[in-house]
């Protein structure tokens, strides 16, 4: 009796509330919003409200394909639904394996291996490739799922300033002690829109013996003439490493990936936690992923014409006088600074009919918070002419 009177008194998680009290009083606590519709044509549901969508990463608008939703139908009745078990238990299905080889040809690779999410994928590839002994050299600016496999690889850890190849090259020219070396970069920056400097990065990596990474995730589908990616974009597919990526953005499926050569699937499959000790994908979902490759196969310049699109909007809001950064991309950033001010403007918009995401520390810097524009092929030159006569009002 006494026993339980105690346990009732003393709340083991007060302090949350404690924490979540000061995020609140500096405009930086999170609240978990419902998405009531789909993502078709550029709008999106929430509150009962019809917005235009400005915050997905469905660069192509694939997610609500109908290739895509057929694929998931038909491919359901035959195969079911779960995995069962990991991919080296008895996971990995025929279809598994139909999109590794999809997805190697398409990325123009020797091999390619299936993670349950890009998340996963840098978390196991990093830990992989490099552990005590070793050095990573990364990006102040790359995303939270490198930082967190760089951290959980016990590997010294390098942060060069932002595409600053000089910071990176002085950094690396003093790691001759370890065993070996890794560059790691976002190859389309997530929330600046910009892109890795990938041939100084190649000539670098070359000149003191280190491995290249590169995360594909935001720009599978968008860069490239065949929408390969950044890599692509700059013809240096042969020489990179290592490259990451996700099916949940342009290619609006979702799953990652790593393609590369057969001797890294081969270690991959042999050492990556994350792979090895998580189920695999729903067999179904990787004929979705493959119906989404068919599409940008068929229709290679939709990611040029997204990026065309963008160049000319981005040009519009400079020219209104917003700080669009370093953005060269879909991806395109209104940078405002303290969290108020972009909530307060996020607000607004809302209230105008338009959906865009405050972005706040942790995933940008202190002081940098911004409203982070996705333009997607779906957004009509109406809607964006729209958006742009609203702004300057709000
Ligand atoms: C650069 C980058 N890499 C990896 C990921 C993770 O991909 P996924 O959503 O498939 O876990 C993201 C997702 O936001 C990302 O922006």
């Amino acid at each position: 009796m006494q026993r339980k009177a105690i346990l009732r008194v003393f709340d083991s998680l007060a302090w949350i509330e404690d924490q979540l009290d000061e995020l609140q009083s500096i405009d930086q606590k999170r609240t978990l919003e419902i998405r009531e519709s789909p993502h078709v044509g550029g709008q999106i549901q929430f509150n009962g409200k019809q917005l235009v969508d400005f915050g997905s990463n469905d660069y192509l608008g694939l997610s609500a394909n109908v290739k895509l939703v057929d694929a998931i139908k038909t491919q359901a009745g035959f195969v079911g639904w779960g995995a069962g078990a990991s991919p080296l238990i008895s996971g990995r299905g025929t279809l598994h394996t139909r999109l590794e080889n999809e997805l190697a040809e398409f990325k123009n690779a020797d091999s390619a291996m299936l993670f349950p999410t890009g998340y996963a994928a840098n978390v196991g590839v990093i830990t992989s490739l490099a552990g005590d002994g070793d050095v990573i050299f990364s990006d102040e600016k790359n995303h939270a799922s490198i930082i967190d496999g760089c951290r959980l690889s016990k590997a010294k850890i390098c942060v060069f300033r932002h595409n600053d190849v000089d910071h990176l090259s002085s950094l690396i020219s003093e790691s001759a002690r370890f065993r070996r070396k890794l560059i790691v970069t976002d190859a389309l920056f997530s929330m600046d829109g910009d892109i890795a400097r990938l041939p100084q990065l190649v000539d670098i990596a070359k000149s003191n013996h280190a491995m290249l990474m590169i995360d594909e995730a935001h720009s599978t589908g968008v860069f490239g003439a065949n929408g390969r990616g950044v890599a692509e974009h700059f013809d240096l597919e042969s020489e990179i490493d290592v490259t990451v990526g996700t099916f949940s953005k342009a290619l609006g499926s979702h799953g990652g990936f790593v393609v590369g050569s057969q001797k890294l699937i081969d270690w991959l499959a042999n050492s990556a936690r994350s792979y090895i000790f998580s189920t695999a994908c729903p067999d179904a979902s990787c004929m979705a992923t493959v119906a989404a490759i068919e599409i940008i196969r068929d229709t290679p310049d939709m990611g040029t014409r997204l990026l065309k699109k963008a160049d000319g909007f981005r040009d519009r809001l400079r020219e209104m006088g917003f700080n669009v950064g370093t953005s060269v991309s879909q991806i395109i950033p209104i940078i405002i600074g303290d969290n108020k001010s972009t909530m307060e403007m996020k607000e607004k918009l809302l209230n105008a009919g338009y959906f865009v995401p405050a972005i706040r520390p942790p995933a940008v810097p202190l002081g940098e918070s911004m409203l982070r524009i996705s333009l997607n092929a779906m957004h009509s030159e109406e809607m964006i002419e729209e958006f742009l006569a609203a702004l300057p009002g709000l």
